[in-house]
């Protein structure tokens, strides 16, 4: 799977975005170990709160499906310069892979590359405690 392919399943993720409150559409595609691609778009909410962004809706499609071995994301919105993940996205893409690559395009074509760790370099981890204090 090139990068090109993977931008053009993003922009063709994006046009099944549910956005009528906010009109910005975003497109997912999120590239696993094995090759797999899953995509995702925003879907909004009246209540405004419940929206759910596109890049949280393509990792939760692949959670669900066994796949937790993600490579690179890509991102499209009509923004310059492109939209970069929120940080709820961030925190729960961190959940999986550490080191993801994350890539950012808008409707002209500028591409803009990112790692996780640059755009989240303190995740939050649980690691492990018996609940004392
Ligand atoms: N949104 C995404 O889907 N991904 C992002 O990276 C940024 C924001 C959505 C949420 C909401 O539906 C709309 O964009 C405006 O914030």
């Amino acid at each position: 799977m090139t990068e090109k392919e993977l931008i053009e399943k993003a922009k063709k993720a994006r046009i099944k975005a549910y956005a009528p409150y906010s009109n910005f559409k975003v497109g997912a595609a999120l590239l696993t170990k094995a090759g797999k691609v899953y995509m995702g778009a925003n879907v909004e909410n009246s209540t405004f709160g419940l929206t759910v962004c596109a890049e949280r809706i393509a990792v939760f499609k692949a959670v669900n499906r066994g796949d937790k071995n993600f490579v690179k994301i890509v991102i499209v919105a009509d923004k310059n310069p492109p939209v970069t993940p929120c940080g709820a996205c961030r925190q729960v893409l961190a959940e999986f892979v550490r080191d993801l690559k994350i890539v950012c395009v808008n409707l002209q074509g500028k591409v803009e590359r990112y790692s996780l760790k640059e755009l989240l370099p303190e995740a939050f981890e649980k690691g492990s405690t018996d609940g004392t204090d």
